[in-house]
């Protein structure tokens, strides 16, 4: 058995580089690949979106029908092409009725689509249908997150005749998200009412996608190894703390990878100078890049402390908005790129129209994101909770040190500075106070003036570390050759 190879299908609401919202779509990218370097059969599955340019890709001749209960049987269309550098095929479900607008998941007012529960519904029952289309016999179906999370039980009752001996992982990558919908969502996913209760699918007399899929995997996962305890507490297990628990001895931590062909100063050709751990010159010129663009004081002595992410309240925006004029009163330059709830980017903008060491990108810009790990000499993460966190661990190899709140894979994969004993590759606090935040801040800047060889050789030292997709890849094996074997 442990030699055997396994197919793999993987289902994902985005993957890089065909439609992102977020780190889910940097581990979907990446993920399989390094799984089909281990020597097994991975197929990726995701939805047709509006903005993915067909153009390229190959249209499969037959049409693929899926079942959805009562509103009877609708009829896909299915494309496909493989991942960049590899030959992982990947597979697009085209439905243009669900999927043929501007957004993912939600309108450009932020407002979620009103028809997400049958929109991702139907796309798991696709994914599903697909592998009878293809004639692929999965060993393995492995779900993320509530939009795919009813896969492990439609898998054992309403598609069994093709999936008998499949078994399933369902990979959690944030659980504050669990796909709550109105309880007629049953009818549509035709797995039987008697699964509609507290231990399954019901929560508070509606549906929960994420709980039933938890109840339902053969194994679940999660991020890194904190969240995984972490998701069973009250702090953070956002009401499914107990039902969690109660699955422990199936639920596993594994941290995410990095894409280093995408994620390295040395290979970045989107950044202004490329650079090494060896040859740091470059380094200079991508901070002279970012000062350029966001207007700021053209200064090499100067810190730049770097943000990237969604404007929302689980990265810490409160914090950040609390401490900000403080943090701007000390010698830094801070320079933000976001976009999310309305108040955060309302305040940032008036900040930035205020203060003259502080740059504001209001907007989704992947350059941009590239440039700032690269020209940042410290990179924000103050996140009250964080599955994994994958702009920390960018940063590393960048040589832009954390500061990051303990909490979740920011807390196992940064370790706090320590002058002693040489240690360290990040600042890190636990509290979720500004106060925590702001003397991090200070002390990471009073690090960087007044002791700048402990923080050249911090730097030096988190360049060199590795979260390479391998690793992480071999442990999901692992776990998928354990469920296997049951
Ligand atoms: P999450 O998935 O919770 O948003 P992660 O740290 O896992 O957090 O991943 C976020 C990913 O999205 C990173 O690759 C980050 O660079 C990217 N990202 C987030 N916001 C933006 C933005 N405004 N512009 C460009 N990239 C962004
Ligand atoms: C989620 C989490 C983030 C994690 C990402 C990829 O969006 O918020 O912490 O890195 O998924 O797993």
């Amino acid at each position: 058995m442990s030699d055997k190879k396994l197919n793999i299908l993987f289902a994902a609401s985005e993957v890089v580089p065909f439609a992102k919202t977020g780190g889910l779509a940097d581990v979907a990218g990446a993920l399989p690949k390094a799984i089909k370097e281990l020597g097994h059969d991975i197929k990726v599955v995701m939805p047709r979106y509006y903005k993915i340019d067909t153009s390229k890709l190959t249209k499969l001749e037959e049409p693929l029908g899926v079942p959805m209960g009562v509103m009877g049987e609708f009829w896909a269309g299915v494309y496909t092409t493989t991942l960049p550098n590899s030959d992982v095929s990947i597979y697009f479900i085209d439905y243009e009725e669900y999927f043929g607008r501007s957004g993912l998941y939600e309108d450009e007012h932020g407002n979620g689509y009103k028809d997400n529960a049958n929109r991702f519904m139907f796309f798991s029952k696709a994914a599903l249908q697909l592998c009878k289309m293809l004639h692929f016999t999965p060993d393995i179906i492995h779900a993320n997150d509530w939009h795919t999370a009813a896969m492990p039980l439609l898998s054992k009752t309403r598609f069994i005749h093709d999936f008998a001996h499949a078994k399933s992982v369902l990979t959690i990558h944030n659980l504050q998200h669990q796909g709550v919908f109105f309880k007629g969502l049953m009818d549509v996913m035709e797995v039987g009412w008697e699964h509609f209760n507290s231990h399954e699918f019901e929560s508070h007399d509606n549906v929960n996608l994420l709980k039933g899929g938890i109840a339902h995997a053969d194994a679940v996962t999660t991020v890194s190894k904190k969240y995984a305890n972490e998701i069973q507490t009250s702090e953070f297990g956002f009401g499914l703390e107990n039902h969690i628990q109660a699955h422990s001895h199936k639920v596993y931590g594994i941290l995410n990878g990095v894409d280093y062909d995408e994620w390295n100063p040395s290979v970045d050709r989107l950044i202004a100078k490329k650079y090494d751990v060896g040859k740091m010159s470059g380094k200079k010129a991508c901070k002279k890049d970012i000062q350029k663009h966001f207007g700021l004081e053209i200064r090499n002595d100067v810190v730049i402390i770097g943000f990237v992410g969604r404007f929302v309240e689980q990265k810490g925006i409160g914090l950040i908005a609390s401490v900000l004029n403080g943090v701007l009163d000390m010698d830094v330059q801070v320079v933000m790129l976001g976009t999310g709830e309305k108040w955060a980017e309302r305040f940032f903008s008036d900040v930035s129209l205020h203060r003259l060491n502080f740059g504001l990108h209001v907007g989704y810009d992947e350059v941009m994101a590239h440039k700032i790990e690269a020209g940042s000499d410290m990179f924000l993460m103050p996140s009250l909770f964080e599955p994994c966190g994958l702009n920390q661990i960018y940063s590393l190899r960048y040589g832009t040190l954390p500061i990051v709140r303990a909490t979740g894979g920011l807390d196992d994969t940064i370790v706090n500075f320590d002058e002693a004993k040489k240690e360290g590759n990040g600042f890190k606090f636990y509290d979720a106070t500004h106060d925590a935040l702001y003397h991090t801040v200070l002390w990471a800047v009073n690090v960087y003036y007044k002791n700048n060889k402990a923080f050249k050789a911090m730097q030096k030292r988190a360049m060199k570390e590795y979260f390479g997709w391998d690793r992480a890849a071999q442990s999901y094996v692992d776990v998928y050759k354990n469920i296997s074997n049951r």
